[in-house]
């Protein structure tokens, strides 16, 4: 995946590149009960964020990071070491066996019918897919919601959101959103990064710069109600 050099800036040296908490993996991990020697992939791995928590969660586990972004695996595999397998590629094409694909706020790349069919393939038996997704909390948010999520109109409400999970021939074991203080941390990063490169940007840069600045205003406006919905789905 080819960014703009500007993109690749911005994103560079961030704790994470989306809204996320280590409690998501470890609520995941909890509720299915997961332990032993699995093999583990977070498709969409961004810079090791969330396999830093699976490494923690799953000491037994084998794990794989896959994306599309080369100076973010070079970050992640910095941070894990020989603790992961993280590699550049192509998250639509895993091979597998997984015993859990994990993927942060990176499916509506594929499409979550179409990656969740991919996926199916690529999970061992019993295997399960844990994904955030954007979601509305209900049929009439504020102005700000829809202007936050002009970029992605396709976003539903869960019951939308499950439907294109059966669409796939998976079932939905359990949900909880995310909201509010992971997207508040993830944001106050991003302006960090934001006012630390305003000096000395030029035109392109300060353009990428206000897109960003933007969206984190944006936010700002309705941070009880911009939400992803965690999902842990396993093929039916
Ligand atoms: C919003 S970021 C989330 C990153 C990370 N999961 C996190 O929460 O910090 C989405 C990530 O998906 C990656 N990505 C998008 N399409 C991809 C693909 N087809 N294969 C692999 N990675 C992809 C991007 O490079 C980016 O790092």
């Amino acid at each position: 995946m080819e960014l703009p050099a500007e993109f690749v800036t911005l994103y560079t040296g961030l704790d994470r590149q989306g809204p996320g908490e280590p409690q998501d993996v470890n609520w995941a991990v909890a509720r299915l009960g997961l332990g032993g020697g699995l093999r583990v992939c977070d498709a969409g791995c961004g810079s090791g964020a969330d396999l830093q928590t699976l490494a923690a969660a799953l000491p037994d586990a084998w794990l794989e990071g896959v994306d599309a972004m080369p100076h973010l695996v070079a970050e992640a595999r910095d941070r894990l070491g020989s603790r992961a397998d993280v590699r550049v590629g192509d998250m639509g094409a895993l091979e597998g066996p997984f015993d859990l694909i994990w993927c942060a706020g990176a499916l509506y790349f594929l499409g979550v019918t179409e990656g969740l069919r991919g996926w199916s393939r690529a999970l061992a038996p019993g295997g399960v897919v844990a994904f955030s997704h954007p979601v509305l909390l209900s049929d009439a948010e504020p102005e700000a919601v829809a202007a936050f999520w002009q970029e992605y109109p396709a976003i539903t409400r869960r019951e939308g959101l499950e439907a294109q999970v059966a669409q796939a021939g998976f079932e939905v074991v359990d949900r909880r959103h995310v909201i509010g203080l992971p997207w508040g941390r993830y944001y106050d990063g991003l302006a960090r990064r934001i006012e630390a490169l305003k000096p000395g940007a030029d035109a392109a840069m300060a353009a990428v710069l206000e897109a960003a600045e933007r969206e984190i205003s944006l936010w700002h406006k309705a941070p009880d109600r911009i939400a992803y919905l965690l999902v842990l789905a396993r093929a039916a």
